[in-house]
Order: C-alpha cells, then sequence, then structure tokens
C-alpha cells in the first residue's frame, strides 16, 4: 500500500520530558499534529494532561523505548510523520562520568536507530536537541556555530558531539533527509499556565530547580559554586534561555525544513538569549521577581564547570527569524510558580 507521508505530523521522542512537552505544546498551537514515543524514564506522563490542557488537545501517546528497534519499527510503520523532533536522551553531567556505558548505549543508539528508520522509511527531516555543552570551555566569546568544539569533558557532552556528528554524515550521505541541530544554552522556567515544568528526580543538579525547591523548603541552602572565577562578580556566567521561547525555536526549526527553506542539508544553531548572566545576578533575579529572601551560601567550585559560555544568536536570528523573547524576571517568576503550584504551596 502506498504510502502518504503527512508533512503536519511531528514525532517528538522525549515528548513528556522537560522541553519536550513544552515543544509540543508550540507544535499543537501551531498546527501540527504530535506524536509522542517515551520510555518515561525520566518523566512523568502526567505532562501529557498539562499539554492537553494548555492546548485542547492531547498528543498521541507511545510507551517505547527508542532504542528498541521492534518498538520503533511498529512505530514508524503506525504513524506517518515526515518529521522527528529527538529529545529522547540521557542528560547528567555527573552520572555519565559514573556510569558511561549507560549513556553511550542509550543515546549512541537512540539517534543511530531513528535514523535508520527514517532512512527505510523515507521520513525526511530531523530536528537533534543539542547543547552549549559541545562547545566546552570555549576560547572567544560569545561563541557562534562556528566556534570549535573542544573535547567532551563527560561522557554526556561526548553523546552530543558524537550525535551531532552522526546526523551531519547521514544527511550528508542520504539526498532525502535533512538534518538541524538546535545547540540549546540553560533552559529554564516553566510555562506560564504552570501546566507544565521541569521535574527533576531527586536531587537537582541544576541551579533554578535547586533554586525553586530551596524556596519551597525542601532544600535547606543553595550553593553558589564559586565566587572566583574571573568574571565581574566572581561567579560563573551563563546564558539562561526560557523554555517557551527555546520550544519556539522548534517549531521555526521544523517550518524551515518542511517548506524546503534550508540552506543546507544538516544546518546548526545556538539558542539562547545572547546575555551573559552570572548566578550571583540570577539568584538577585529570583529573589526580587518573587520578593522571597533565598537561603544560599558560596561553595567550592564544581568540578567540569566552564567560568562563562554564552550565544551568538545572530544565525537564529537572521535565518530562522527567531528571537528570544520572554523577559528574565517573568521566566524566573514562571519557575516559581510551576515549583508551587506541584508541592501544592500558595
Ligand atoms: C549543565 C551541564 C550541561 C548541560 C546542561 C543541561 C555541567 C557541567 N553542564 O550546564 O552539559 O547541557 O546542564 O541543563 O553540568 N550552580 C550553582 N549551584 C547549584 C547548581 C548550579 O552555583 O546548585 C551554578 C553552576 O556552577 C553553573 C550555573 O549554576 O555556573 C548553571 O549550572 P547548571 O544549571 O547545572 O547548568 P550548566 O552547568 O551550565
Amino acid at each position: 500500500m502506498e504510502r502518504t507521508i503527512n508533512s503536519k505530523m511531528v514525532l517528538v521522542t522525549g515528548g513528556t520530558g522537560y522541553i519536550g512537552s513544552h515543544t509540543a505544546v508550540e507544535l499543537i498551537n501551531a498546527g501540527y499534529e504530535v506524536v509522542i514515543v517515551d520510555n518515561l524514564s525520566n518523566s512523568d506522563i502526567t505532562s501529557l494532561d498539562g499539554v492537553e490542557r494548555i492546548t485542547g488537545h492531547r498528543p498521541t501517546f507511545v510507551e517505547a523505548d527508542c532504542c528498541d528497534r521492534d518498538a520503533m519499527r511498529r512505530l514508524f510503520e503506525s504513524y506517518n510523520f515526515d518529521s522527528v523532533i529527538h529529545f529522547a536522551a540521557f542528560k547528567a553531567v555527573g552520572e555519565s562520568v559514573a556510569e558511561p556505558m549507560k549513556y553511550y548505549r542509550n543515546n549512541m543508539l537512540s539517534i543511530l536507530t531513528i535514523l535508520e528508520f527514517m532512512c527505510e522509511y523515507g521520513r525526511h527531516n530531523i530536528l537533534f536537541s543539542s547543547s552549549a555543552t559541545v562547545y566546552g570551555d570555549a576560547d572567544k566569546l560569545p561563541v557562534t556555530e562556528l566556534t570549535p568544539r573542544k573535547p567532551a569533558t563527560s561522557p554526556y557532552g561526548n553523546t552530543k558531539q558524537m550525535a551531532e556528528d552522526i546526523l551531519r554524515d547521514t544527511v550528508a550521505a542520504n539526498s532525502s533527509l535533512r538534518g538541524i541541530a538546535l545547540r540549546y544554552f540553560n533552559p529554564i522556567g516553566a510555562h506560564p499556565s504552570a501546566h507544565i515544568g521541569e521535574l527533576p528526580r531527586g536531587v537537582p543538579n541544576n541551579l533554578v530547580p535547586y533554586i525553586t525547591q530551596t524556596a519551597a523548603g525542601i532544600r535547606e541552602c543553595l550553593s553558589i559554586f564559586g565566587d572566583d572565577y574571573p568574571t565581574p562578580d566572581g561567579s560563573c556566567l551563563r546564558d539562561y534561555i526560557d523554555v517557551v521561547d527555546l520550544a519556539r525555536a522548534h517549531v521555526v526549526a521544523i517550518e524551515r525544513m518542511t517548506s524546503g527553506r534550508c540552506k543546507c542539508p544538516y544546518e546548526v544553531f545556538n539558542v539562547g538569549t545572547g546575555n551573559p548572566v552570572s548566578v550571583m545576578e540570577l539568584v538577585r533575579g529570583f529573589e526580587q521577581a518573587n520578593g522571597i529572601k533565598l537561603n544560599y551560601k558560596i561553595a567550592p567550585r564544581r568540578a567540569g564547570d566552564v567560568a562563562a559560555v554564552w550565544a551568538d544568536t545572530t544565525l537564529a536570528n537572521e535565518e530562522l527569524g527567531w528571537h528570544a523573547e520572554r523577559e528574565l524576571s517573568d521566566t524566573l517568576r514562571s519557575a516559581w510558580l510551576w515549583e508551587r503550584t506541584i508541592r501544592g504551596l500558595k
């Protein structure tokens, strides 16, 4: 039977997760039909309720592992999506150092399997969720897409670099395939409705969930890792990008591929605000935006942290027509509203 490929249908792997669920919302709002595949290893099925409450549509959900070939074949047999957004991956830097094989097996096998079936089933567009971690400790700031990648400092970072390379080479070898890698800087915040947000398991590794849990009284004190970096206030500089802004970047990248506007079959874009913000500034910004005093202390540097990294976003601005829009204070309010909502706090 001849299969009709549906250019308005998108497979979102890892779509019940933090960035995946926000992207599902923006895709649905832009008129796409969303099929989510997720093994729920680090996410909660309730995020689908949130997506439905925001959009009025419940995405199709398939519980499966992207490394499971039989399950992936069934998925490609059952749904005629033309585009895939591949989020499904492990993402904890420290854990990846302790259990490298777990990261290499999962993160590499999943993208290989997805790409293999995309080629076999004639699907055209793949968007890969990469990270600013590929730049490592860059020599020149802000980083552009042409800034040389440094050797990865963790197995997690290495899986992002290798996946980018696999995507680039596979696209080069298959004329029907187009790929975009989005290099995210530091995604933070939650949907303003507080129906979806980040649900870290255990002790959060990332700054903003640690801040909101400290504000909620779940953690006693936030440690600011280092005040002796060569930065204006001694704490690290990062580029904090609102998760809804980030989600919108996925929609425009998919539109670029489906409408044939790509300049090259494989493209890379930084997705950040272009503004460096220090850890101290972020902490104060959170206090001000929410009228809260946060319990924090200065602690030693965290192994593996770079002093500063932020994005040059010119390419995304000009080529995708995408800009970060949300004010940092609004983003920090959304993070706190989400934490209060899931904890049942006023
Ligand atoms: C981290 C990962 C990065 C990954 C990204 C995804 C590392 C080294 N890097 O980025 O590869 O792509 O998450 O979300 O883990 N901080 C504190 N106290 C805390 C937590 C963090 O001071 O309790 C500081 C950190 O030192 C850093 C900044 O806050 O300067 C941001 O940290 P984090 O949110 O963990 O992100 P990154 O380390 O930039």
